[in-house]
């Protein structure tokens, strides 16, 4: 249900951070559930999906308020960079055009800045709608994508 959301949005690029928000209070089910309450992670009363726990992390964990990833190994971020997304999306970023349709480009770099949430999803689940974009979800450690996603958003 909330992945089904959080793709309406996405398809009309409303702002990712309210919907995180909108999420966050569904997730916690706003002010009932105490620290020692929540369902055990798999148990019947666990409803979340990989996609949901994903995206709160990212929220929770990870993001400052101006939607920088926090604590990220740059220079980590900049090998592991090199080895996986390369390939296609080019050293800086810059090989693949995100709105290949409008007129203004968009590349890696400015949606790691401005839309980390964007950023996130693909990366960890890919997309359907599109060729091309593996999921990494099952390929790249947690902590590895923290500091891809830190060093995306420093290229240009
Ligand atoms: C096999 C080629 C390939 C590899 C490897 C690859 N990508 Fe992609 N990626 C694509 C293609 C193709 C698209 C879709 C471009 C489009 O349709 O606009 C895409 C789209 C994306 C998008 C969506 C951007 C947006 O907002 O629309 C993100 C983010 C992204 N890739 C990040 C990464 C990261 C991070 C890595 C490395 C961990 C990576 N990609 C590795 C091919 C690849």
């Amino acid at each position: 249900m909330i992945i089904y959301i959080l793709f309406m949005l996405k398809r009309v690029r409303l702002s990712w951070i309210t919907l995180s928000l909108l999420c966050c209070g569904a997730l916690l089910g706003v002010p009932t559930h105490a620290a020692g309450d929540a369902p055990t992670p798999g148990s019947e009363g666990d409803t979340l999906t990989k996609e949901d726990r994903r995206m709160a992390y990212l929220v929770y964990k990870l993001l400052d308020k101006n939607g920088k990833i926090k604590g990220a190994n740059l220079k980590r971020g900049e090998k592991l960079f090199y080895q996986n997304c390369r390939g296609c999306h080019g050293v800086d970023g810059h090989r693949i055009d995100f709105t290949p349709n409008e007129q203004q480009s968009t590349y890696m770099g400015q949606r790691a800045r401005e839309d980390m949430p964007t950023f996130w999803y693909q990366m960890n689940f890919g997309d359907e709608t599109r060729e091309g974009m593996e999921p990494f979800y099952d390929e790249i450690e947690l902590d590895e994508m923290v500091d891809i996603a830190g060093y995306a958003q420093t290229l240009p």
